[in-house]
């Protein structure tokens, strides 16, 4: 990979999840399922979700308030804000939009990514592009979702697995050796149907029929997925590692997509991981889609677990499929 032009890297990252948790004994009541499955299944306890007045541009924008306010950048330094997002507030206008207006970020351009639940590590790497290419100077990337909207709460099979939140981080340029190191993207789109929202888009639009068929939905083939995710998100931090010449023992810490605790172990396994270097927080949160990696970095920086000088890698999976890895130099 050729040395960018100037480092760039993550100056602050914040989170925001909604208020409302539901726990695996609520869904007990909703669906035929059981705290004991879903623990041992997916190691998820309980998860964030949205009130019925709130959206993604909301937990956005909180996130983003807190973030900037870590990184002491005025709103009007902000230069581009990109939103990683599955549940954009409508198809159009991007959500961006909304979070630009609201935050007063009057030169900032705003678009939303979509790379499923990949979209942050796909953001983040979009953002240190012009930060390093030395075109902006400031970037905002939010990874936000409310998948909950988009759950059928009648099918057990997907609904114990998502949950709501929002994560967000400034991109600046950065000392030599810290900041984005190296990146891995990649996508296998014949994997599409595999997991998927059929309906709404402009191939399927939205009719009584569909909705009577609860076809507007996440649709999920579990176990595909599941093996997809293992393989990927090993081969893709390993790619990503090789490139910027780090092993697993330079790794201060991992981030996975957290969607599922035994694919995150898994992938720990064929990385060489010690379990305490990967931060887990699906059991507090689900699979918030976008919203995951941010929100696992920004409870790890918090809390200490991440250090200034670390080595941390990012990895993630999704709906596409797309998979995608950085590694940061605190
Ligand atoms: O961001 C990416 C999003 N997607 C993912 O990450 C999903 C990846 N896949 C997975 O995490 C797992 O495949 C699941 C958690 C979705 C399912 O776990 P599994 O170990 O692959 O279970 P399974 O689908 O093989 O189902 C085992 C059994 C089935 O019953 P039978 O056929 O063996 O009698 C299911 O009907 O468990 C049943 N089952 C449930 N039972 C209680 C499925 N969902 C539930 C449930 N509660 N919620």
């Amino acid at each position: 990979m050729a040395s960018p032009v100037r480092p760039a890297g993550i100056v602050s990252i914040a989170s925001h999840a909604p208020e409302k948790v539901l726990t695996n004994f609520d869904l007990e009541k909703m669906v035929d399922t059981s705290d004991e499955w879903i623990r041992t299944r997916t190691g998820i306890v309980e998860r964030h979700i949205v009130a019925d007045h709130e959206c993604t541009s909301d937990l956005a924008l909180e996130a983003s308030r807190k973030a900037i306010a870590r990184a002491q950048v005025s709103p009007d330094e902000i230069d581009l804000i990109i939103v990683a997002t599955v549940t954009p507030d409508f198809p159009f206008p991007a959500t961006a939009c909304l979070v630009q207006e609201r935050l007063g970020a009057s030169r900032a351009g705003a678009f939303d990514l979509q790379a499923g639940c990949t979209g942050f590590i796909y953001a983040l790497t979009v953002a240190a592009q012009f930060v390093s290419s030395g075109a902006m100077d400031t970037v905002l990337v939010i990874g936000a979702d409310c998948l909950s909207r988009i759950t059928d709460w009648t099918d057990r099979t997907t609904c114990v697995l998502f949950g709501d939140g929002a994560g967000a981080a400034v991109v600046r340029p950065v000392e030599a050796g810290r900041g984005l190191l190296a990146f891995d993207l990649g996508s296998d789109g014949s994997g599409s149907e595999l997991l998927q929202v059929e309906v709404g888009g402009a191939k399927v639009p939205i009719t009584q029929e569909m909705v009577a068929q609860k076809r507007q939905f996440i649709s999920m083939s579990g176990n595909e997925v599941f093996r997809f995710a293992v393989r990927a998100m090993g081969e893709s931090a390993e790619r990503a590692m090789a490139r910027c010449g780090i092993t697993s023992e330079d790794v201060g810490c991992y981030i996975p997509h957290q969607a599922n605790l035994r694919i995150i172990d898994s992938a720990a396994k064929r990385l060489h991981a010690p379990t305490d270097k990967v931060i887990v927080n699906v059991d507090k949160y689900g699979n918030t889609s976008c919203a995951s990696i941010p929100l696992a970095f920004d409870e790890a920086v918090q809390d200490g677990r991440i250090k200034s000088g670390d080595i941390v890698v990012c990895v993630g999976f999704g709906a596409g499929l797309t998979w995608g890895s950085c590694v940061i130099q605190w």
